[in-house]
Formats: structure tokens, C-alpha cells, sequence
């Protein structure tokens, strides 16, 4: 036995067994984690599945408490809602966005009387209500960013009247936190939480979101003047600071997998609550993947999410919040 010839240090003995594994493991999912985004409509008695997101329904208001249950029984805190507006209700201002009985306030209204500890966040931008699919006002062939920031703040108004504890602005217009923090403090509403999109990146990854959304086929062009070039990281931390002075509580990096580095550099440099966004397209890579045969779905579904845990989020939105949290109950 000669010393030196072989390694002192060995990190494999840590990786031995299982047990020994979970003593060292850095970072662990949990149920806490994970917000479950739901998209519903109007009519009755109807459950339409997203094609292009396999096990993603879109479930008429009458069938959304029994869509949800599962959900709150398995103790996840949070719902993002997603209103799939019929296109007579859309026009170029989004005004249906400001409807103290659309979609969306009916959604909440029902849903806080049937759950009163499930936390709901409320999506902040016009794409649901809009003609043209962009999120915000169109002037001239242009997103108009003040005049936006005017009709965002009376669609957050509206949302926290119908019970919204959480506004998620994600259309990314200049100012737009700060304009909506001072119209809640002004109407004494400053126990309504602000959850920022703050670096959301004109991804190509929000397609079958759009899809089940109905907006993309009416999108014109595309959102490159308002959200984030995927080439930039700088600025996604000047977007995180100017939301925060702006007021928010918690910001949100959008897409997830491939923006794990941004989510790091936002804990580092600014230690806030920090969550992301596993988008439509992230689930339908892996599900595809899935039905294929060509991965296993629950480790690459699990694993997905650890890794924002290791990136640095407290919790992730994520299509697979009620089959990770199945998953991790009956693990
Ligand atoms: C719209 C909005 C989008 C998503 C959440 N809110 C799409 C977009 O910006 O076009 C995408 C979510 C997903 O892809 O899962 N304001």
C-alpha cells in the first residue's frame, strides 16, 4: 500500500447508497415548490385537451373546482390562471381585461369561495383580450407603453377586487410595477402581492401556450419590442432591480431550462424570492419525448424541476405541478 498513488478525497464514497445520497443532497424538491397554471373557458360540461401540450386540458368554468381539487389536496399553494377568451369578447384595446365579470373574475371569485387558502395569481397583460394578440394597446402598428401601463393597471384593480392575491404582470412594459403597486396602495389594497415577469424573453418557446390560449393565430408579428433578446443577461438584472424599486415582491424568469443562468445571477446579486416559468414549449419537448419512448417521463419531469431549485428558484410554474407533486407524495 503506497500512499499517494491513489486519491485521498474521494467523492464517490459520498455517492455510495442511497441513504448516504440523501444526507448530502444540496437542494430538494417539494410540493411548496410548485404552481400549477390552469387555462379555462366558458360553456359548460366541456374539457378540451391542448394538442399541442398532451395532458393539458382547457376546462369549462362549471368543471373547474372538480379540475382543481386534486390539486388542493395535494397541497400545492398555488394556481396561475389563464382565461381562454372567446375572440368576440377580444377587441384592440383589451377591454374585456377590465370586465369586473370576465372570465378570468369569475374564475377567481369561484375558485376563492370553493378553496379560501388556495393562493391565486392572476396573469397581467391584454394577450387574452386583445384582436391582434399582443400584450399591450396597438397604436399605429405599435405597442403603445404608457397607454398599455394605463389599461394594465385597471385589469390588476380588477383582479384583486375578484379575489386575485397575486399579480403576475408579464407583458413587460416600462413602469408597469410601479403604476400598478400605487393604484393598490391608493385604493388600500397594499396585501396584494406583485409577482413580476421582470425578465421574459421573446422566446420561441411560448407556442402551444398560444395555441391554447387562441391567441397565436391572431398574433401579429411578434413581441420582440417589448420582451427580452435571449442574447442578453445584463439587462435581465437591470429589468430585476427597476421591478423591485418598482415595488415588486417576487420576480419571475421566463422561459425556465434554457435561462437557468439568469435565474442564478438574479439570486445572487439580489437574494429576493425568485421563481420561473417552465413554459408551454419546455412541457411539450418533454412529453413528446416522452410518448416516444425516448425518455423516461417522471425522472426527466423531476429532474427538470430539481434543477431550478439548483439554478436558484423558490418555486417554479410548471405544467407537471400536479403529476410532480403525485409523484413526490408517493414517492
Ligand atoms: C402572455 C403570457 C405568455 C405566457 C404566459 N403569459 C405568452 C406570451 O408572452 O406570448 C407563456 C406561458 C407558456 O408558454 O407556458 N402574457
Amino acid at each position: 500500500m503506497s500512499l499517494g498513488r491513489f486519491p485521498a478525497t474521494r467523492l464517490r464514497r459520498n455517492r455510495h447508497d442511497a441513504f448516504t445520497r440523501r444526507l448530502v443532497a444540496e437542494n430538494k424538491l417539494s410540493v411548496d415548490d410548485l404552481i400549477w397554471p390552469i387555462f379555462f373557458t366558458e360553456g359548460s360540461g366541456m374539457q378540451t385537451p391542448v394538442a399541442s401540450m398532451p395532458g393539458v386540458d382547457r376546462v369549462s368554468l362549471d368543471r373547474l373546482e372538480a379540475h382543481v381539487e386534486p390539486a388542493v389536496r395535494l397541497g400545492i399553494p398555488a394556481l396561475a390562471l389563464f382565461p381562454v377568451t372567446p375572440k368576440e369578447a377580444r377587441d384592440a384595446e383589451g377591454t374585456e381585461a377590465t370586465n369586473p365579470d370576465n372570465l378570468m373574475c369569475r374564475a377567481a371569485r369561484l375558485l376563492k369561495r370553493a378553496f379560501p387558502e388556495l393562493g391565486l395569481i392572476g396573469d397581467v397583460a391584454l394577450d387574452p383580450y386583445t384582436d391582434h394578440g399582443h400584450d399591450g394597446v396597438l397604436r399605429n402598428e405599435r405597442i403603445h407603453n404608457d397607454d398599455s401601463v394605463a389599461v394594465l393597471v385597471r385589469q390588476s384593480l380588477n383582479q384583486a377586487e375578484a379575489g386575485i392575491d397575486i399579480l403576475a404582470p408579464s407583458d413587460m412594459m416600462d413602469g408597469r410595477i410601479g403604476a400598478i403597486r400605487a393604484a393598490l396602495d391608493a385604493q388600500d389594497r397594499s396585501d396584494v402581492r406583485l409577482m413580476s415577469y421582470a425578465a421574459k424573453y421573446a422566446s420561441a418557446f411560448y407556442g402551444p401556450f398560444r395555441d391554447a390560449l387562441g391567441s397565436g393565430a391572431l398574433l401579429r408579428g411578434d413581441k420582440k419590442t417589448y420582451q427580452m433578446d435571449p442574447a442578453n443577461s445584463d439587462e435581465a438584472l437591470r429589468e430585476v432591480e427597476l421591478d423591485l424599486a418598482e415595488g415588486a415582491d417576487m420576480v419571475m424568469v421566463k422561459p425556465g431550462m434554457p435561462y437557468l443562468d439568469i435565474i442564478r445571477r438574479v439570486r445572487d446579486r439580489f437574494a429576493v424570492p425568485t421563481f420561473a416559468y417552465q413554459v408551454s414549449g419546455e412541457y411539450a419537448m418533454i412529453m413528446a419525448a416522452a410518448n416516444n419512448g425516448w425518455i423516461d417521463r417522471d425522472r426527466a419531469m423531476l429532474e427538470s424541476l430539481l434543477a431550478f431549485k439548483r439554478a436558484g428558484c423558490n418555486g417554479i410554474l410548471t405544467y407537471f405541478a400536479v403529476d410532480a407533486a403525485r409523484t413526490l407524495h408517493y414517492a
